[in-house]
């Protein structure tokens, strides 16, 4: 059984948090991940996808919502008096109100060479943080949740209010704290002994390196990717260069932390590029492989068609190789995906029961109720395939979502624009109806992809957008029959005139 809602990503939290954990399934033997077992969520910043970045209820909407296991993640600063607080960037102002609290404290320092300028941690006493409010660092992303509600907590705090199944230290920056005489090594070794850290990475080999031999058998060091073309403060090498040179980050290491497109490169389109060969190579030298930079508002390949699941299981479940954990801003999907929808055959008996129904076949990812569509949704598994009927000049019956061809072709472009016409007892406004036009000049049109969040700046699968042939009912009838497929045939389209009768016809 599965905790996890279908459409995870449309954060249906309260029901989410309503289910009873139930027990998953013995998967242990499916997954190629480098011991074998199921991948592992990291909650970064807890669920910073809808709280502020490291504030409690982050913390704890990720605890509720999210894999048994999952791993809270707090990236380290360090205040001047040597506290570590978990705050998600070097400056506070990132995701705090401190700008506000403490206008003219802002400073310009070098860090790793790169002149910054804001509030830094290593300027404030732990004490002058407490009224700073944490907020939502993420513009796009909703502020309902600032104001006063979230302190700043410490690495204590996380590990002793949230008492979490495991804590994942983030050290982005060392080299800047020991410029500013504070040092992330004497922290993190101090925190080994008051509180349980599984995890500890860095981008810096040195940090690394420099807590080696201190660090508990049960804590692992992450060794975290930058972009490929950045130096490697300790050695002088890009990380594209150390990627090469996994043996020697294993001297030091157990696992690497890559941004997900060192393992799924996208164009610059927004198209997926094949896989890379990081995750084998690592696993070959013994190395765990952690995927970061997940969110669930972001596109990151039309491939995925605004699926955050489907993302996640091409990391997990592709059948070549699986991560090790998956990073995430919204650890309930990759939680679902782990749990719910990793390694179900379409068929398989295991099937959660309610039908899939499809609109037009599969919609979003083709101009609706064409071969198209119609073939993806039966490759997709569809339960029930449905067929918008509408009526030509001809007296053909068609498939298609509207009676208003300007709705899902390009008619409007075509010479029979000027067919248009006004019938205020179908719809406001114009539209240039099915039964103005024969089959055959139907079928010279080009069908389309309908893009209905265009005022979000959405598009749907551009390389989709004019593709496909529409399809008689008879010729749909054809195509589902062959399929062994039950249908029905909906007219939800009573503005055309049609009858308002649902017809379910079940084959064999
Ligand atoms: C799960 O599978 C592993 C490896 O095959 C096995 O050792 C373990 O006993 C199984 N656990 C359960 C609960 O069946
Ligand atoms: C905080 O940092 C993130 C990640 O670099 C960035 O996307 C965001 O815009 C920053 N927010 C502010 C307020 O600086
Ligand atoms: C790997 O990196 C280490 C440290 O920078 C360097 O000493 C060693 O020569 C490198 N090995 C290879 C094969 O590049
Ligand atoms: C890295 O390069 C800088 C400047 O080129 C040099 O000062 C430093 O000693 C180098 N460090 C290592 C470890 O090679
Ligand atoms: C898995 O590897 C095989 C052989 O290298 C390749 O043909 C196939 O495309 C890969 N599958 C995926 C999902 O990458
Ligand atoms: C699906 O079911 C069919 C018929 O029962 C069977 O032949 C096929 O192997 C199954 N496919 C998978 C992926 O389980």
């Amino acid at each position: 059984m599965c905790k996890f809602h279908l459409l995870s990503y449309l954060l249906l939290l309260y029901s989410a948090a309503l289910v009873a954990a139930q027990g998953s399934k013995n998967r242990t033997s499916l997954w190629q991940t480098l011991n074998g077992n199921a991948p592992l969520v990291i909650a970064r910043g807890g669920f910073s996808g809808l709280f502020p970045d490291s504030s409690s209820a982050a913390y704890y909407l990720a605890l509720m919502t999210s894999l048994p296991n999952v791993i809270l993640w707090c990236d380290v600063q360090l205040t001047k008096d040597r506290a570590g607080i978990c705050v998600p960037d070097i400056r506070l102002e990132n995701a705090s109100d401190i700008a506000s609290v403490f206008k003219n404290r802002d400073k310009t320092y070098s860090v790793n060479g790169v002149p910054m300028h804001g509030w830094f941690s290593v300027d404030f006493t732990l004490n002058e943080l407490e009224n700073v409010p944490l907020i939502q660092g993420i513009y796009s992303r909703t502020s309902r949740f600032d104001g006063n509600l979230f302190q700043i907590l410490t690495v204590q705090d996380v590990a002793r209010q949230f008492s979490p199944p495991a804590l994942w230290l983030n050290i982005q920056h060392d080299e800047f704290f020991s410029q500013h005489k504070l040092s992330m090594r004497s922290f993190v070794l101090s925190a080994f002994r008051s509180v349980i850290i599984n995890y500890v990475s860095s981008p810096e080999v040195n940090f690394l390196r420099s807590i080696l031999s201190r660090t508990p058998r049960t804590t692992k060091l992450i060794f975290r990717f930058l972009e490929k073309d950045t130096i490697e403060p300790s050695t002088n090498q890009t990380y594209g260069s150390l990627l090469n040179n996994l043996t020697f980050v294993k001297t030091f290491a157990s696992g690497i932390l890559v941004h997900k497109s060192y393992i799924w490169p996208v164009d610059p389109t927004l198209y997926l590029q094949p896989h890379t060969s990081v995750v084998l190579d690592a696993h070959r030298e013994g190395l765990e492989v952690f995927a970061g930079d997940f969110s669930n508002d972001v596109l990151s390949a039309y491939d995925y068609s605004y699926n955050p699941v489907t993302e996640y299981l091409s990391f997990i479940d592709n059948g070549n190789f699986s991560v090790d954990g998956l990073l995430s801003d919204f650890p309930i999907s990759p939680s679902a995906a782990i749990d719910c929808f990793s390694h179900i055959s379409k068929n398989s008996s295991g099937r959660a029961t309610p039908l899939v129904i499809s609109y037009g076949g599969a919609s979003g990812d083709y101009p609706g109720c064409t071969d198209l569509a119609y073939k993806q949704a039966i490759s997709d598994g569809v339960d029930v395939l449905d067929c918008p009927v509408q009526m030509t000049k001809d007296g053909i019956p068609i498939c298609l979502g509207s009676c208003n061809l300007i709705d899902n072709t390009n008619v409007a472009e075509t010479s029979f624009s000027s067919l248009s016409r006004n019938i205020p007892e179908l719809r406001p406004g114009n539209g240039i109806f099915t039964f103005s036009l024969t089959w055959s000049q139907i079928q010279s049109l080009t069908p389309a992809i309908s893009n209905p969040y265009t005022e979000y700046r959405l598009y749907r699968n551009p390389k989709n957008r004019r593709v496909g042939k529409l399809m008689t009912l008879s010729e749909f009838l054809t195509l589902t029959k062959n399929n062994y497929f039950c249908f029905w045939c909906l007219d939800q389209h009573r503005e055309c005139g049609l009858p308002s009768r649902k017809t379910a016809i079940t084959c064999d």
